[in-house]
């Protein structure tokens, strides 16, 4: 099943919003014959693309892995379930049941006398995870980038900021942004940084229409300004996540959040993000009066912070970038 994963990361960026998927096929006396990948797309899945390399059928009473039930419905491709029945498989080891409610694959191959059973059930999750937010909640999956000194400060109190973080770690946030569909941002943060924020499409948080067209972070890409005029408002701000839902109208399935502490600590407050990345300095602040990056709430008890689960940590120039998943 790791090797399914290693195979269905080849599709990262190129399968969206299809999920990653890898299969590997092992004969009946346990030999692995065959491997293959959802590369792109619209292209075959990661079952047919294994099955199909296959001359003779070397697969018949063997066992066949996949980090995703197969599908059983006619959509770009046909269904995988039919072909896994025509080579003659005897049984099928899933990471996770399809959540798209039009794949009923595990029924079918039950129902043929196929066996199967799943394995490493989280790990298939939580490499599929924005397929899943995307399929159940019909919303992008959201990462928020911030960058702060180890007292969790992002400007000073008169607002200087540049620059925290050393020349890699902001390498490495140009390098992540193209990882993402979109780079969402508030007015604020563009008024006060006025950042370029390369990227094909932006989306600015501006309530008022207060960012002037000759803002740079005009020059470059498709822009998406919301603001009064096209969106609701919530309690005398822009409702973030009717425009969450308005970019995933547009095929942006994955958002990347770069703003100060009050939209993040919002954001966060509201439930809209999935996802930190927090580049940390080697500095102290040592003023509380400093902007944090996160400052959405007023809590008494340190029970009510929200947790994550950090699953990534590594070093850049003299930073650490932490990767964390928000957990309940
Ligand atoms: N270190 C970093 O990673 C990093 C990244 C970006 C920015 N920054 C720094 O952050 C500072 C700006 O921070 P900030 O706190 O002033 O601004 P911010 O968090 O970027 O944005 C605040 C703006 O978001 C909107 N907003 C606030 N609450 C909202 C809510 N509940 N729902 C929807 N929208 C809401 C409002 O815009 P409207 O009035 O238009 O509605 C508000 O003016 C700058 O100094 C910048 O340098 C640091």
């Amino acid at each position: 099943m790791r090797e399914c994963f290693r195979l269905a990361k080849k599709g990262f960026g190129k399968v969206l919003p299809n999920p990653m998927v890898g299969c590997v096929v092992l004969d009946r006396n346990g030999k692995v014959v065959s491997k293959g990948y959802h590369k792109k797309y619209g292209e075959n899945h990661a079952e047919r693309d294994a099955l199909l390399k296959l001359k003779n059928n070397e697969a018949e009473g063997g066992t066949l892995y996949v980090n995703l039930e197969p599908c059983s419905h006619y959509g770009k491709t046909p269904p995988c379930v039919d072909l896994i029945l025509e080579r003659k498989l005897k049984r099928v080891v899933i990471g996770m049941k399809d959540v798209n409610p039009k794949v009923d694959g595990i029924s079918k191959l039950l129902e043929a006398g196929i066996e199967v059973c799943t394995v490493l059930e989280d790990e298939a999750r939580f490499l599929n995870r924005v397929f899943i937010k995307n399929m159940t909640r019909q919303t992008p999956y959201v990462v928020l980038k911030t960058a702060s000194t180890m007292d969790g400060k992002i400007a000073a109190n008169t607002g200087s900021s540049k620059w925290i973080t050393s020349e890699e770690a902001r390498a490495e946030v140009y390098r992540m942004r193209r990882e993402f569909d979109c780079i969402l941002t508030s007015s604020n943060t563009v008024l006060a940084d006025n950042p370029r924020m390369e990227h094909q499409f932006k989306c600015i948080l501006d309530k008022d229409l207060r960012v002037q067209r000759d803002a740079e972070i005009f020059k470059q890409g498709k822009i998406y300004v919301a603001s009064r005029e096209n969106t609701p408002l919530k309690s005398g701000h822009l409702d973030v996540e009717y425009v969450l839902r308005e970019l995933y109208k547009q095929g942006i399935y994955t958002v990347f959040v770069e703003c100060g502490g009050t939209l993040a600590g919002a954001m966060l407050r509201e439930g809209l993000i999935d996802e930190v990345y927090q580049f940390i300095a080697p500095k102290i602040l040592n003023d509380n009066s400093g902007l944090s990056c996160f400052n959405g709430s007023n809590v008494s008890e340190i029970s009510e912070a929200q947790r994550l689960k950090f699953y990534d940590i590594k070093k850049i120039g003299s930073d650490l970038l932490i990767k964390c998943i928000l957990t309940t």
